[in-house]
């Protein structure tokens, strides 16, 4: 059985659904990618997420998948307001910093909280504020639904794009 993705154009290569394949095929669909944060005391608490994917606008609500294994999302879960910021173009490095583990992810980013400690990274391409609602079952992950309680956007700014493990930007159609 193949499993690699790399073949010539246009020749469809039937692929067995290990970890690996699923990877590379998820990552062949592109997106932004979301600095989900909240304080915890005083101290900033995030992580990275691409997964993110709007649902509903009314009421209004957007979805995450979180790893099962995740040690941060049980603690962000536990926040009253979650901040949401979509990165913007030039933030590749802050994202994959957001993702490390073992180091003080908030080391050199600059972020600001809300009134109600939603944690939200400066200079992103829009702003959210939510509460994390329902959970569904999704296999090795869990389906969130987060509530939306605040937007605010920044128009012009460009967002980063994630796609085949790569951080990239949007350019226009030709
Ligand atoms: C571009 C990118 C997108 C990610 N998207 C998700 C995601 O949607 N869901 C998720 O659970 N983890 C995602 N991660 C991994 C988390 O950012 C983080 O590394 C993971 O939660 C492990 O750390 P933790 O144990 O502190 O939670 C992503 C990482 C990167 C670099």
């Amino acid at each position: 059985m193949v499993t690699s993705v790399h073949h010539p154009p246009g020749a469809p290569v039937p692929a067995e659904l290990t970890a690996a394949t699923l990877r590379q095929a998820f990552g062949a669909y592109p997106t932004g990618v979301v600095a989900i944060g909240a304080l915890r005391g005083t101290e900033p608490v995030g992580f990275a997420a691409s997964s993110f994917v709007s649902i509903s606008l009314e009421p209004p609500m957007v979805a995450i998948s979180v790893a099962r294994t995740s040690t941060t999302w049980p603690r962000l879960a536990e926040a009253p307001v979650l901040g949401l910021s979509v990165l913007s173009r030039d933030q590749g490095g802050l994202c994959r910093r957001l993702a490390s583990r073992g180091v003080d992810r908030f080391d050199g980013v600059t972020w600001r909280a809300t009134p109600e400690g939603g944690v939200l990274i400066d200079d992103a391409a829009l702003w959210l504020t939510a509460r994390a609602g329902a959970v569904y079952d999704g296999g090795d992950h869990e389906i969130v639904l987060l509530e939306l309680l605040t937007a605010e956007l920044f128009s012009g700014v460009e967002p980063l794009v994630f796609h085949t493990s790569q951080f990239r930007e949007l350019a226009p159609h030709a």
